[in-house]
């Protein structure tokens, strides 16, 4: 077999490295690759050459050989690299979305019927002068209950047993009152405040859910008493369901407040029958509540109240399980759009 001469093999060199070099597509490569290292590529094919010649030039010829190999198989690795980065480069361009776009779907979305009541309530509430505050969930007895006249072992912590985290040094807050004794240690009177938020009790039936949202309300200056607190909840009773409402404020206990009472609107059609309904407790500031956040009750007095969301929700809506509105159900809530 003839022998290859050198300069044969630079050319072949030169020829395959500008052939790379102008490869612009992985299937060029591909068949560059194959044409020169495949099975029967032209490289390859040296190679085998090499069997049939005399042992002083198989040495060399083969160093030669395997260099040019070696070489080509680099740039042929180097270049479909380059190509495959610059195919990225280019979809990344070309691809890119642009977030600050408006959205293209029909499907607006719309608030939760309880974001919704309790926007509500505050539209109403503000407007009488009330401000919204917010406070942590993650409460202490104190500010959940010895602050509000409810000392340990007091009977009425079992109307709200909640939830207790290291060995009661913490509790999910219960009612949304410690947002009301937070207010007062920090401000002085007068007070005029609503406190809407989540509160957790160990509660699970069709008119209750373990999380629940209450608005509470209180409102402490000289002079406040029973009047102010009968009239601003009628007035705010007729506001939110939008016709005049008959409310009967009926004595209850609550150790916060003194006297206190439950108020009762009357519900459903007069023809058919109506009934009376909770939906709310208020009452007028007990004077161990004021003196343990620092307010002379001699001086101040005041009122507070507090109503669960979902109660005025379901009534408003005509909703009869409360706990609709916490399974997300699309077929539920698109209703409140
Ligand atoms: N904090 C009471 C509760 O959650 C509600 C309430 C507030 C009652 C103010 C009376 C006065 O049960």
């Amino acid at each position: 077999m003839n022998a290859i001469s050198t300069p044969n093999l630079d050319e072949l060199l030169l020829q395959a490295q500008s052939d790379i070099a102008a490869a612009a597509e992985p299937r060029a490569i591909e068949a560059l690759r194959v044409d020169l290292l495949g099975k029967k590529g032209r490289v390859t094919d040296l190679l085998k050459s090499l069997g049939g010649m005399p042992h002083e030039q198989r040495k060399a010829f083969g160093e030669q050989v395997n260099k040019v190999k070696e070489q080509l198989s680099v740039q042929l690795e180097t270049r479909a690299r380059a190509i495959a980065d610059a195919e990225l480069e280019r979809r990344l361009a070309s691809e890119t979305i642009d977030v600050t776009l408006p959205g293209r779907g029909d499907t607006a979305g719309a608030l939760h019927p309880m974001s919704r009541t309790i926007r509500r309530i505050e539209q109403i509430f503000n407007a009488m002068g009330f401000e919204s505050v917010q406070g942590p969930e993650i409460e202490d007895d104190w500010h959940n209950f010895q602050a509000l006249n409810i000392p340990e072992s007091h009977p009425a912590r079992a109307m709200q047993d909640t939830f207790y985290a290291l060995n009661g040094a913490r509790l999910l807050r219960t009612h949304t009152s410690p947002v009301q004794v937070r207010t007062m240690l920090d401000r002085k009177p007068p007070i005029r405040i609503i406190c809407p938020g989540r509160v957790y009790r160990v509660d699970f039936d069709r008119t209750h859910s373990p999380m629940f949202h209450q608005v509470e309300g209180l409102y402490v200056a000289e002079n406040v008493g029973l009047a102010d607190l009968k009239h601003d909840l009628q007035k705010f009773l007729s506001l939110f369901f939008e016709r005049e409402v008959e409310a009967l404020f009926r004595p209850s206990y609550f150790p916060f407040v003194e006297p206190g009472a439950d108020v009762h609107i009357r519900w459903g059609d007069p023809e058919k029958g109506t009934r009376w309904l909770e939906v709310l407790g208020c009452g007028v500031i007990h004077p161990n509540v004021l003196a343990a956040v620092g307010i002379d009750p001699e001086r101040y007095t005041g009122y507070a109240f507090g109503m669960g969301v979902e109660r005025l929700a379901m009534l408003r809506y005509g909703v009869d399980d409360l706990r609709l509105f916490f399974n997300n159900d699309l077929r539920f809530l698109e209703q409140f759009k």
